[in-house]
């Protein structure tokens, strides 16, 4: 029986995740490294620090910097991100999303948070969402971030509810593969071929065909 839904954030309940591509395209152009969308697909779900990383490492200066200039340009793409965040309203919620979350709290399942984003928080408020949610991972709370499960462990023990009686919905595909080796049910939404091949159940192109019989469909 379904229990909790655990959703991402960037990319599932709003479109943050086109705004970390921006933030982080103008970091690292400024460090001399060219990024484009198929390399970003590999920092989706990724922590601030590891994004950054896998960034200098693209562009072959891991080792141009020192641990002290690794967190300033992370504290750089970040005020620039924020920046970008102060744009976002309730109207900005995917469709479908606030539907769906309203239907999960009149049914008595739980929503949950589970993203690697220490902004996640903030940008809840800006959507005017946090009331709908149980519980909120903060990403702090797990030893290893995506593709590793603890997230969605977390979040799952958080509300009491088993990784069978779970599905975690995703855009990326460190998440997809955070959900299945967290042995619960996966919904990608995006790239069908790019996120079947992380282990997704099933994808959706976007948001809006989510509801609360598609997701029990799922799950008996
Ligand atoms: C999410 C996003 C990543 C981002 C990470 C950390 O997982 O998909 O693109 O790097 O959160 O976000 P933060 O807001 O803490 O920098
Ligand atoms: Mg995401």
């Amino acid at each position: 029986m379904l229990k909790a839904v655990l959703f991402d954030l960037d990319g599932v309940i709003t479109d943050t995740a086109e705004y970390h591509y921006m933030a982080w395209k103008q970091l690292a152009s400024e460090i001399h490294i060219e990024i484009d969308r198929e390399f970003n697909e590999m920092l989706k779900g990724v922590s601030r620090m590891e994004s950054l990383e896998r960034i200098l490492r693209h562009g072959q200066r891991e080792r141009d910097f020192t641990p002290e200039e690794k967190q300033e340009l992370a504290t750089k793409k970040n005020k620039q991100y924020v920046q970008l965040l102060e744009q976002v309203t309730p109207s900005d919620v995917y469709p479908g999303i606030r539907e769906l979350l309203l239907e999960l709290k009149t049914s008595g399942i739980h929503a949950v948070i589970a993203s690697a984003s220490k902004n996640a928080p903030q940008i809840l408020r800006s959507l005017q969402l946090t009331d709908l949610f149980d519980y909120i991972v903060d990403p702090d709370e797990v030893a290893q971030g995506k593709p590793a499960p603890d997230i969605f462990l977390r979040g799952a023990e958080a509300v009491g509810a088993t990784a069978e009686e779970c599905i975690g919905i995703e855009d990326a595909q460190a998440g997809i593969e955070a959900i299945k080796s967290a042995q619960m049910i996966a919904v990608g939404i995006g790239d069908e071929a790019l996120l079947m091949a992380s282990g997704a159940d099933v994808v959706l192109p976007t948001t809006e065909k989510l509801s609360l019989p598609f997701l029990k469909s799922l799950i008996c």
